[in-house]
């Protein structure tokens, strides 16, 4: 199973912090038209994502912490650990997701190549297999 990364340029200035740069159609292979991130992840058995998108492509980053991210393309499943010195991983459409074991302070970050848009979820995993066979 062929899982694309993405390693954001970044400039170190620790101990003054380190600065990452992700810019649509360079360094992310599409446009950005939305970004959202998740933190607040206080509950140790938090599962997030279990779906697939029909059409969206997006870049998924560890921003703090670390965490756990379970891909499955509908013939071959795998599990990446991230944490925040960790390339993201690029989710395709058609790529069932699921993160789980979120450490203390974990923030993770997507970036998305369209708008939030319920109808290109699939939320099913049956019906996500159907569509994959
Ligand atoms: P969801 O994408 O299922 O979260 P996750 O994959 O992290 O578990 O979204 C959770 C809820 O938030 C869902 O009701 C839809 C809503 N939502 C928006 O309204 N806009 C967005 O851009 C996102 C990502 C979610």
């Amino acid at each position: 199973m062929h899982i694309e990364r993405v390693k954001l340029q970044s400039f170190d200035d620790t101990p003054d912090g380190e600065l990452f740069i992700a810019e649509g159609t360079k360094n992310i292979p599409f446009a950005i038209k939305r970004v959202y991130y998740i933190n607040q992840l206080d509950n140790p058995k938090a599962v997030r994502g279990k779906h697939a998108h029909k059409k969206l492509d997006q870049a998924i980053f560890c921003v703090n912490g670390s965490f756990v991210i379970d891909l499955d393309d509908g013939k071959e499943q795998t599990s990446i650990t991230l944490d925040a010195s960790s390339p993201g991983v690029l989710l395709p459409p058609m790529m069932w997701h699921t993160m789980h074991d979120f450490s203390k302070n974990c923030a993770l970050l997507v970036l998305a190549s369209d708008f939030f848009d319920e109808s290109d979820y699939i939320r099913k995993h049956d019906e996500f297999l159907a569509l994959c066979a």
